[in-house]
């Protein structure tokens, strides 16, 4: 199978790297695609020491598989390329999340149709880190009792925005407060805050927007179902937070959607609803943690819960290759879907 990442030089794409090598149907491998700055780097691959090259037609003309972790701009500009030219393209950016003719995909959710090497090119969106947990945990609810509406305030670990995000943080610590004024708005160290990409005309934050748009289009949905977010930036290295409030169209029958949670593969609700995970324990976890389920002593129809994740692996890496082994009807996740 001939694999490409782009963008393996950047956070999501070493985290690809990782679950890659971990990967038994990953049978060479893989092209490591990246900008000029960081053609040559050396990463690791399994026992190896594999080179980054810089992205071209030629190197994308061809591959089966490509996974592009490289930004809108770059998506834009060299998805479409492999996609022609035979491969099954897999996007992290949100380039082409809201496409109608780009399926947004959480495989547990709503998994993709069968795909094969040779069979023509195909583009699949990934979505939003934030978006993928909520998702996994509200489709849960819309099957088990119906969902009418979703509010969540998420809360989003420094990771989530990228390598030079991570620096800015590590920087600020050490006393330069100045440090990433172009990735934070204010300074993250010591702080939180709400406001997570461009402000947006209707009063939101563009990571909110992307949350309603998205959670709706996984979900199936439309305007029937309301949404709301309020996206946080906190000083937390990797692992993101949402916590919900969701309002069901009959009582909450907390028993029974825990029981539909816990059979659900790569969910891991605990009972207690006292009980709950934070970012540091579950980093370096595939799964969607879900905690503090409860019913709001407020209205019998609605549900709380705390639900936690790692957003380079369930929000980015692991989603994009579990879409994959969804297509080509490989590995645990191709198995099951
Ligand atoms: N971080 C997360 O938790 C997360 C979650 C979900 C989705 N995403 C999405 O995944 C993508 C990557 O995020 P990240 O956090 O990994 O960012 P990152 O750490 O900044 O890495 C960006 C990568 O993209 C490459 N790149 C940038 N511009 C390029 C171009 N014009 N041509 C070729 N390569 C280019 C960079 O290569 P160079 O080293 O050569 O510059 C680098 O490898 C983004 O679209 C992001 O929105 C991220």
């Amino acid at each position: 199978m001939k694999i490409a990442v782009l963008g393996a030089s950047g956070l999501v794409g070493r985290t690809m790297l990782d679950v890659l090598s971990s990967c038994p149907w990953v049978d060479e491998p893989p092209r490591l695609l990246v900008s000029e700055r960081s053609a040559g780097r050396r990463l690791a691959f399994r026992d190896r020491e594999l080179v980054c090259e810089e992205v071209s037609d030629k190197a994308l003309a061809d591959l089966d598989v490509l996974l592009c972790s490289a930004g809108r701009v770059a998506a834009a500009r060299w998805a479409p390329v492999a996609a022609q030219a035979g491969a099954l393209v897999v996007d992290n950016s949100s380039c082409f999340r809201m496409d109608p003719d780009v399926p947004l995909v959480v495989p547990e959710v709503n998994p993709c149709p069968a795909w094969a090497p040779g069979s023509g090119g195909r583009l699949i969106a990934n979505p939003n880190c934030s978006t993928i947990q909520i998702a996994a945990f509200a489709a849960v609810l819309q099957e088990t009792c119906g969902l009418d509406e979703l509010h969540a305030v998420t809360l989003q670990a420094v990771s989530g925005a990228g390598q030079r995000a991570l620096d800015a943080w590590r920087d600020q610590r050490t006393g330069r407060d100045g440090a990433g004024a172009e990735v934070f708005p204010r300074p993250i160290v010591d702080n939180v805050l709400p406001a997570i990409g461009p402000a947006q005309r209707d009063g939101s934050f563009e990571e909110e927007a992307k949350v309603v748009r998205e959670l709706r289009r996984i979900l199936g949905r439309s305007d029937d179902l309301r949404v709301s977010c309020t996206a946080v930036r906190v000083p937390v290295h990797t692992g993101h937070c949402a916590a919900l409030r969701c309002l069901l169209p009959q009582p909450v029958d907390r028993q029974r959607i825990l029981k539909a949670l816990a059979a659900r593969p790569h969910m891991v609700p605990a009972p207690d609803a006292h009980a709950f995970t934070t970012p540091r324990e579950i980093q370096g976890s595939r799964d969607v943690h879900v905690g503090r389920l409860r019913v709001d002593p407020g209205n019998p129809h609605a549900l709380l819960a705390w639900v936690v994740a790692d957003n380079l692996l369930k929000g980015a890496a692991w989603n994009a290759v579990q879409i994959v082994e969804s297509c080509l009807g490989v590995g645990p996740t191709g198995a099951a879907g």
